[in-house]
């Protein structure tokens, strides 16, 4: 089993990687200093798949356990899902050392964080992220919350689990576009911190995409490593933990426009980080080639390139409402070359506006 740790004083915590370690989170968790009342918060397809099994483990070494199961998508990723767990958790009589497991992708790992921030001021957490994307970014680095009618993630604290426990074997039933998906997010960690791990993407995405052991616990690890890296330094978000962003301006707004039905957050985080990078190369912040190979990778793994014919007054509108923008400035994070990136303001947008054409052009191409 690999291990990495957050490091945030008394709240670090391990984040422990593993094929087959699920079974082995019970015994696991007896050393830490939690109560033995704890709930599972899932969906019903996980919990059928991994809840149950997990359920009986801890019984078997003593823990009282609730399954709370939430329907799946994002579109339940709401006040009232909270409020249900709190529901369960008051009638249950769950006090201050009771915890709380989150079983599933981001949607769930988001909700049952928030409802472990908030119940009692706070109870502990443990991550089990189930998908991808989950498990080398969402599950790490405390950000916890729902959406609001008026917007994505608008409600919500910044508190850490106690233990993130991740099981490689649970992505051998992630449906394939999900584990595409979350490879978006694996290749941000490459260009915004490490290029030997680009590299290693580069020649090792087909063992990665076949789920083959010492290609997937690198990756895994590699970009845990890194996030870890980064919230270890700014846990809140004043500074560096910005460069996580890499992808997010431009594909935050593709999510909006198309009402986060038409496309996952790694598939828009893949048309972001492409945008972003044809704006660095033509303001020669990078060479080109930075921008050739970004996304060329992302074209091998199966991620689009290419932008939706979107409008681009629209998009700037979008662009300017975001949750990045401080003193009416729009941030996009921008490669300098492949591991490092800087945060640039005020882009002129007729540069804007060429960067995403060209990221229209190239969908031309695609076809
Ligand atoms: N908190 C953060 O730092 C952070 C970072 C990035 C994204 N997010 C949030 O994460 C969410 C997206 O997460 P996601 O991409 O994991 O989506 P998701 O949670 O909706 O999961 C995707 C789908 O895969 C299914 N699934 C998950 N694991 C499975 C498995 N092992 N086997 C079979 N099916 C499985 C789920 O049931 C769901 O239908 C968004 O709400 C986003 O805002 C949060």
């Amino acid at each position: 089993m690999r291990k990495v740790r957050v490091d945030l004083g008394q709240r670090s915590y391990d984040i422990c990687i593993g094929h087959n370690i699920l079974a082995g989170l019970a015994k696991h968790i007896n050393s830490l200093s939690i109560g033995k009342k704890g709930a599972i918060v899932t969906n019903p397809l996980l919990n059928k798949l991994y809840g149950d099994s997990l359920s009986r483990h801890l019984s078997d070494e003593g823990y009282v356990i609730t399954t709370i199961e939430l329907p799946a998508g994002e579109r339940y990723k709401t006040l009232k899902s909270v409020s249900k767990i709190y529901d369960v958790l008051i009638e249950k009589k769950f006090e201050r050392n009771s915890f709380i497991i989150a079983l599933g992708g981001g949607v769930i790992g988001d909700i049952a964080g928030f409802a472990a921030a908030t119940y009692l001021r706070g109870v502990p957490y443990i991550q089990i992220p189930t998908s991808l994307l989950a498990q080398v970014d969402s599950s790490v680095g405390g950000k916890t919350g729902v959406d609001h009618a008026l917007g994505k993630n608008l409600i919500g604290a910044f508190y850490q689990p106690v233990l993130v426990w991740i099981d490689l074997d649970v992505l051998k039933t992630l449906p394939p576009r999900e584990l595409i998906a979350g490879m978006g997010e694996v290749v941000k960690y490459g260009v915004i911190a490490d290029e030997q791990f680009f590299k290693f993407i580069e020649e090792h995405y087909e063992n990665i995409l076949s789920l083959e052991r010492e290609a997937l616990i690198h990756t895994i690890a590699r970009s845990c490593e890194i996030k870890a890296m980064v919230v270890s330094s700014d846990e809140r978000e004043k500074g560096l933990r910005a460069i996580l962003n890499f992808g997010h301006t431009i594909g935050h707004a593709i999510e909006t426009i198309t009402c986060y039905k038409k496309y996952r957050h790694g598939e828009a985080v893949a048309m972001g980080m492409v945008c972003a990078a044809r704006l660095a190369s033509i303001i020669h912040l990078c060479s080109e080639d930075v921008s050739v190979r970004i996304e060329r990778l992302c074209r091998l793994i199966g991620l689009k390139t290419s932008l939706p014919d979107v409008n681009f007054p629209v998009l700037r509108d979008i662009l300017q409402r975001d949750k990045k923008v401080i003193n009416e400035k729009v941030r996009f994070v921008l490669p300098v070359r492949l591991g490092e990136v800087k945060v640039v303001e005020d882009i002129d947008n007729n540069v804007l506006q060429e960067a995403i054409q060209l990221c229209y052009a190239s969908d031309k191409s695609d076809k």
